[in-house]
C-alpha cells in the first residue's frame, strides 16, 4: 500500500514518520520510490538559529521550498538570504550550508536519490541502541562512510543577492511560460537539472478548468497545492485538495482534476516531458495545423512525451 492520495502536510495523521531532532522536527510525507528514489517529501521545521553544516553530495538532488520563515544560505562560496516562497534546487557536488533565521522556519523538501528519511532512521537507530559507539573510531570509519559527502567548515563567503544564484527560484522566476485557455504554466526546474528524471512546473488554473487523465498510464503524479482548491477524482474516490496538501496518485490510476477556485500548484512528479511537448505543439500549430485534426496522430504525439491528458475543458 502506498501513501494516501491526499496528504495534508499539517495533519499528524498524514505523517508517515515524525522525528524530534532537538533543533528541528521532521515530518515525512512520502518515502522515496523507484530506482531514482523519486518524490520523497518531508517538512523540516527549524528552531531559530539551527544550522546545517557546509557539505556536498556525490549524488542526488535536493529541492527545498521555504514554506515559512527565512534562511541564510552558504553555497559554492556565496552567502545570501532566501525567503518564504523561494525554491532552492541543489545539484550533486554543489556545496551548501544553512542557518535558519526564524523560529518555525519550514523547509519543505523534495528529494531525488537521497533517501533522507532512511538516513535519519539509521542515525536514530544507532543513537538509541548503541549511544557510545560513535566514540569508536573503527565504527566511525564505516558509519555512513562516504567520504565524498564532504562536510567542512563554511568558507569565507561573498554576500550576494539571491537573484544572482541560479539555484534559487524566486516566485517570479520561470525558464519559460505557456498560457492557454484557463491555465498558465511556468517551468521552474528543467529536466537538464534532474539527470533527466523530472521537470517541475508551477501551474495556475482558472476556476472551472477540468483536466481528465482517463488513459491508464505509467506516470506517478505528485501535485503540491499552494493556493485555491482542486477537486480530484481517482478510481471513483473524490476529494478536495486545498493549500498545503499533496496529491499523490500512483501509476495506472486514471484521474480527473477540477479547479474549484483559482488554484496555484506545483507539479512535483514531473514525468511528462512537458517542455518538449509544448515546444513541438507550437511547431505543429505553425507548420502542420492540419495534424491537429488527426486524433490518432495527436494521441501518438502526446504519448511520445508521456502526456496522458485525454480531455481539457472549462465548465
Ligand atoms: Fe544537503
Amino acid at each position: 500500500m502506498y501513501e494516501k492520495y491526499l496528504i495534508d502536510m499539517n495533519d499528524p495523521k498524514d505523517w508517515i514518520r515524525h522525528w524530534d531532532e532537538g533543533t528541528q522536527v521532521v515530518n515525512d510525507f512520502i518515502l522515496p520510490r523507484g530506482p531514482h528514489e523519486k518524490d520523497e517529501m518531508s517538512d523540516t521545521i527549524y528552531h531559530k538559529d539551527a544550522t546545517v553544516p557546509y557539505h556536498q553530495h556525490r549524488k542526488g538532488f535536493e529541492t527545498f521550498e521555504i514554506a515559512a520563515g527565512s534562511v541564510e544560505c552558504f553555497m559554492r562560496g556565496k552567502r545570501f538570504i532566501a525567503h518564504a516562497g523561494d525554491i532552492i534546487h541543489i545539484a550533486p557536488w554543489t556545496p551548501h550550508g544553512f542557518h535558519f533565521l526564524e523560529e518555525g522556519t519550514i523547509w519543505r523538501e523534495l528529494f531525488q536519490e537521497i533517501d533522507m528519511s532512511g538516513g535519519i532512521w539509521e542515525k536514530n537507530t544507532v543513537n538509541q541502541n548503541f549511544p557510545e559507539i560513535k566514540e569508536d573510531p573503527e565504527f566511525m570509519r564505516i558509519y555512513r562512510g562516504d567520504p565524498l559527502n564532504l562536510t567542512r567548515e563554511t568558507p569565507v563567503c561573498e554576500t550576494v543577492d539571491k537573484h544572482e544564484m541560479h539555484e534559487v527560484r524566486t516566485p517570479d522566476f520561470a525558464y519559460t511560460t505557456y498560457e492557454g485557455d484557463g491555465y498558465k504554466l511556468q517551468l521552474k526546474i528543467g529536466r537538464w537539472e534532474t539527470n533527466g528524471v523530472k521537470e517541475v512546473w508551477h501551474a495556475e488554473l482558472e476556476k472551472g478548468l477540468v483536466v481528465e487523465f482517463a488513459f491508464p498510464h505509467c506516470n506517478w503524479e505528485l501535485y503540491y497545492v499552494k493556493e485555491g482548491a482542486l477537486e480530484v477524482e481517482v478510481m471513483g474516490e473524490k476529494f478536495v485538495a486545498g493549500p498545503n496538501t499533496l496529491v499523490h496518485i500512483p501509476n495506472f490510476h486514471p484521474h480527473t482534476i477540477r479547479a474549484l477556485e483559482h488554484t496555484k500548484l506545483y507539479d512535483y512528479g514531473g514525468e511528462t516531458h512537458l517542455m518538449a511537448m509544448l515546444e513541438d505543439l507550437e511547431s505543429i500549430k505553425k507548420y502542420q495545423p492540419e495534424k491537429l485534426q488527426d486524433e490518432a496522430a495527436m494521441t501518438a504525439f502526446y504519448h511520445k512525451y508521456k502526456c496522458f491528458a485525454t480531455k481539457m475543458y472549462r465548465e
